[in-house]
């Protein structure tokens, strides 16, 4: 762990640091990485988007944008989008042919490399006894027992579909526990889609939400208060004038959703008084960042236990799995055991199960989370030192396996500073890159992700064609 540059200044917990880890991630390596890249020259040459920029014609026609969620048009990069053919460990393939080292993992969930042997075998055993009973089964205690004892603040968990929908589950709660409204968000910090917090978080002092996108009524998220990430004076302000209004504090706790953005020492200990003090709850949206910053989550990692914690990506192992957990008083109000109403036709269904299962039963290996601090620190150390020997302004961090850079000098603390990144400039570099073989999210304002699949070359490769394209852009 550490920050590499530019100063987002994340401190460094001893406890997570000295795991032995080098036979397991060569068996993590060699179990997953099964096709093997070409070198960059083979790629450049033969780079065609021909197939994509077909079926992408296509698709507009038959799906908004021609696609099914919005980040993946290509829009703040410029271009069309890439169709995907198939993926395997640290690599994809496009439907051209084209091979990269992926750095989204599907937005996160792939930690163990894309389609892991032991998790797709797992999944055809149990595929073979059915793909949904909506009923309970064995599968959903075992997930459960295992997201249980990794995180520290949950004593009772709910499966759900989505990260969006752990967000809404978990408003509710707080809403249902706490007897009150109002909440604080930051701004950058994306919690799904659902209407309250879809708000525009203005800069500077802190103003009542309105809504981000038509359709969402000004009463859905009138409730909504937002600070800047990293200011705790405007959260102080926002609980002294609302006193005794407000549910909850909401947050990522290692911001993704705006770029890489790891909180300021003590900020993360600060909201936790606070909200003690006001009766308020803390909310740690750990969609991203659950089994990714460590097993236990960013709140085993930085030893802050929030009141309840949502979950998504990672423990579906690329199924679509989400989950909203807490202290036993207060998930004892979710029906069926209490009054607060919500349910899923399809939630805790055994392929999704099977899956998470899987990927934590892989992440629990001694040295999975060295390795990947390992690597992701020589990954983002390598960018950030071609960038600066070709002349750019560029910071960026990192910890475990969830990384970051802006084109801007830094530091970045917030979302407001993020938004001072070049980001014509990051779209050349990421097109640059993509044409060098390796896939970046296509925006300057997303994190990057690293998994056991990635190997000392992928992160080698992938540095030698930053360089080159740093020295183009
Ligand atoms: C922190 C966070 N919360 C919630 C969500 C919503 O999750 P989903 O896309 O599964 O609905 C995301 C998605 O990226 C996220 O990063």
């Amino acid at each position: 762990m550490a920050s590499v540059s530019g100063g987002v200044a994340l401190s460094c917990p001893s406890r997570l640091s000295h795991r032995s880890s080098s036979s397991s991630h060569r068996r993590h390596v060699s179990s997953s990485s099964v096709k093997m890249a070409v070198s960059v020259d083979e790629k450049k040459k033969s780079f065609t988007l021909r197939k994509s920029e077909e079926a992408f014609e296509i698709a507009k026609e038959l799906m908004p944008g021609g696609v099914n969620s919005p980040v993946r048009a290509f829009k703040s990069v410029g271009g069309q989008p890439i169709l995907f053919d198939s993926v395997k460990g640290s690599h994809m393939w496009d439907i051209d042919g084209n091979e990269y080292i992926d750095y989204v993992g599907s937005w996160g969930p792939a930690i163990i490399g894309h389609a892991d042997d032991e998790v797709l075998a797992a999944l055809a055993e149990t595929m073979k006894k059915g793909t949904s009973f909506g009923a309970p089964c064995l599968l959903e205690n075992i997930l459960a027992e295992m997201v249980i004892s990794a995180v520290p603040s949950i004593e009772m968990v709910r499966f759900v579909n989505s990260g969006t929908e752990a967000c809404m589950g978990m408003l509710r709660l707080a809403r249902a526990f706490t007897g009150k409204e109002k909440i604080i968000k930051f701004e950058g910090c994306y919690h799904g889609h659902a209407d309250p917090f879809l708000v525009k978080a203005g800069s500077g002092v802190a103003t009542l939400g309105l809504p981000d996108s038509p359709g969402v009524p000004r009463a859905a998220t009138f409730e909504t208060l937002t600070s800047p990430f990293n200011d705790l004076s405007t959260v102080e302000k926002l609980f002294e004038a609302n006193k005794g209004e407000i549910a909850a504090v909401i947050l990522e706790p290692v911001v993704g959703n705006s770029g890489f953005i790891a909180p300021k020492p003590d900020f993360l200990n600060a909201l936790q008084e606070i909200t003690k003090e006001n009766g308020a709850l803390l909310v740690f949206d750990e969609v991203m960042t659950g089994f990714r910053i460590s097993y236990g989550g960013a709140q085993e990692y930085f030893g802050i236990t929030p009141d309840i914690t949502t979950l998504g990506k990672i423990i579906g192992g690329g199924l679509p799995v989400g989950a909203y957990g807490g202290r036993r008083e207060i998930m004892e109000l979710v029906a069926p055991a209490g009054p607060m109403y919500q349910a899923g036709t399809l939630s805790g269904n055994p392929l999704a199960m099977t899956a998470g299962i899987q990927t934590l039963k892989r992440l629990k290996e001694p040295g999975s989370y060295e390795y990947l601090d390992k690597i992701t620190g020589e990954l983002i150390q390598g960018i950030l030192d071609a960038g600066k020997k070709a002349g750019h302004a560029i910071c960026g961090g990192y910890i475990s396996g969830m990384f970051g850079f802006f084109f801007t000098e830094g530091p970045v603390y917030n979302f407001g500073d993020a938004k001072n990144s070049d980001t014509a400039k990051f779209a050349r570099f990421f097109r640059g890159m993509l044409e060098e073989g390796v896939y970046f999210a296509p925006s300057q304002f997303e994190a990057g992700f690293t998994s056991l699949a990635h190997t000392p070359e992928d992160i080698q490769q992938t540095i030698a064609a930053a360089e080159k394209v740093f020295r183009k852009i």
